[in-house]
This record gives structure tokens, C-alpha cells and sequence, in this order.
């Protein structure tokens, strides 16, 4: 089966409602075919910052073209977690996602592995769609130990997940955390070969359902190296920071997830 290749935009804490109205309407205007038509083989997201999600209603729909996720997710349903948004919250204002386990919720706010597990199983099971995210530091890069430490952090979001839950709604996303918003990529080989082994887990584990799910790459993607990072195999798209900030080197990045072959 042919993977979904997804462009998704993380807005981070950048754009208030007006701007982010305006960054949908340039994206949502100028789509490229397949992806304008929802086609499933070729999906585009973006990610506001919560209060912004309604923002960019107007353009959501159960089906895309324009696929909406949160940035982050509660660990629970509901409750008394003062300050946190749940998954039914998410749905509610029309969001299909939600970006789970960021390096910089994990750095800056001490989210550890088990939280993320609790979010990813919390938020599929709700029925939305989760963007897992793993990656490594330099110094464990630099220490050799970057496949391990990787493949920890997906064992601990994942192997106690119901097997049920492991279909097109996850995606995972390699954002080596030396190279994002530096300006450094992982070379093209690097990051097919992490793709690769994380491909495998998710084989090991889950057998067909696993192996077929979409695992984009993230850190410093840009018009200029993302046709270079599809073609490196095994990179099903991208989850792109700064340059998502701006309609059309984002849409250029789109345009060559779309046309790559
Ligand atoms: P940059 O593209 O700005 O490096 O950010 C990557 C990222 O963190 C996406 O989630």
C-alpha cells in the first residue's frame, strides 16, 4: 500500500487569530491538485496555537483539504486539570489532531515519556489523529546513541498501545532536536536511515498496520532541502516550523512532497 504523505505546519506560539486567519486563507488558496481535490495519498495540516484553531474553521473539513491539528493534547479526557484542553474540546472546535510529545513540550516543559504515551492513547482513542514526536539531542547524537534513544522514546509512547488503535490517524514524526530552528538539517542519508529503523519497530509491533504508517522528518525543512530529504526514502513528508510561517515557502515545500516520486 502506498503511504499518505503529509506537509504539516507547527505554528508554535506565533500568530494571533487575524494572522493565522490570513497564513489559512494563502495556503488553503493555493493547494496543488491532488491535494486540493482530497486526495488521500497527499495530505497538508497546520497547527495554530489553540485559541486560534476557530480561526481557521471556516476552511476545516471532515475530509481536508486542509487538515487542522492542535499542538498539543491533555493526558485525560476531562476533569479538574486546570489550564489543560481535552481531546472532545478539540473536536469540538474542529481540529482532526493533535501534535503529540514535541521536543520542546518534552524539554521546556518536563513532559516525559509516560505523559506522551497517556496522551497518545487518550487522543486516538477520543478519534483524533496524533503527530508523535521523537528525536534526539546532540549530545546523544554526538554519543552514537541517537538510534537507541529514538527508539526508546517510540517504545515508550507506543508498545502499550491497543493494537486496534495503530492505524492512518498515526503518524510519526523524526525531528532530531539539534535541528530544529537551527538552520541544520539531518543529511538526507541520516534521516532515512532513522525513518527506516523507526519503520521497523512499528513492523516488529504491529506487523502490516504499523509498517505502513507515514513518519515525516522535521527540523530546519525548507524549500531548498526538502526534495532532497524525499528522496532519501523512506521520508513520508515533513513537519515544518519557521518556514510554515509563510504561505509560499510552505507551499513550496507541499509542492515538492506532492511531486516527489
Ligand atoms: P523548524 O522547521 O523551525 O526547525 O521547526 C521544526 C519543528 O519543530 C516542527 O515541529
Amino acid at each position: 500500500m502506498l503511504r499518505t504523505r503529509w506537509t504539516i505546519g507547527n505554528w508554535k506560539q506565533n500568530l494571533l487569530r487575524g494572522a493565522a486567519e490570513d497564513l489559512a486563507t494563502a495556503v488553503v488558496g493555493d493547494l496543488p491538485e491532488p491535494v486540493a481535490e482530497g486526495g488521500k495519498q497527499v495530505r497538508v495540516g497546520i497547527a495554530p496555537s489553540y485559541v486560534a484553531l476557530d480561526a481557521v474553521r471556516p476552511w476545516v473539513r471532515p475530509q481536508g483539504p486542509l487538515f487542522l491539528f492542535a499542538q498539543d493534547v491533555a493526558a485525560q479526557d476531562e476533569g479538574a486539570f486546570t489550564g489543560e484542553v481535552g481531546p472532545a474540546m478539540l473536536s469540538d472546535v474542529g481540529a482532526h489532531g493533535a501534535i503529540v510529545g514535541h521536543s520542546e513540550r518534552r524539554i521546556h516543559f518536563g513532559e516525559t515519556d509516560a505523559t506522551v504515551a497517556r496522551k497518545v492513547h487518550v487522543a486516538l482513542e477520543a478519534g483524533l489523529r496524533v503527530v508523535l514526536c521523537v528525536g534526539e539531542g546532540l549530545e546523544i547524537r554526538e554519543a552514537g546513541q541517537h538510534e537507541s534513544h529514538v527508539i526508546s522514546q517510540l517504545s515508550a509512547a507506543l508498545s502499550q498501545l491497543p493494537a486496534e488503535l495503530v492505524s492512518e490517524r498515526l503518524i510519526v514524526a523524526y525531528e532530531p532536536v539539534w535541528a530544529i530552528g537551527t538552520g541544520k538539517t539531518a543529511t538526507p542519508r541520516d534521516a532515512a536511515a532513522m525513518h527506516h529503523r523507526l519503520r521497523a519497530w512499528l513492523e516488529q509491533h504491529f506487523g502490516p498496520a504499523g509498517a505502513d504508517r507515514s513518519i515525516l522528518y522535521g527540523g530546519s525543512v525548507k524549500p531548498n532541502n526538502a526534495a532532497a530529504l524525499m528522496a532519501a526514502g523512506d521520508v513520508d513528508g515533513f513537519l515544518v516550523g519557521g518556514a510554515s510561517l509563510e504561505a509560499e515557502a510552505f507551499l513550496q515545500i507541499v509542492r515538492l512532497v506532492v511531486s516527489a516520486a
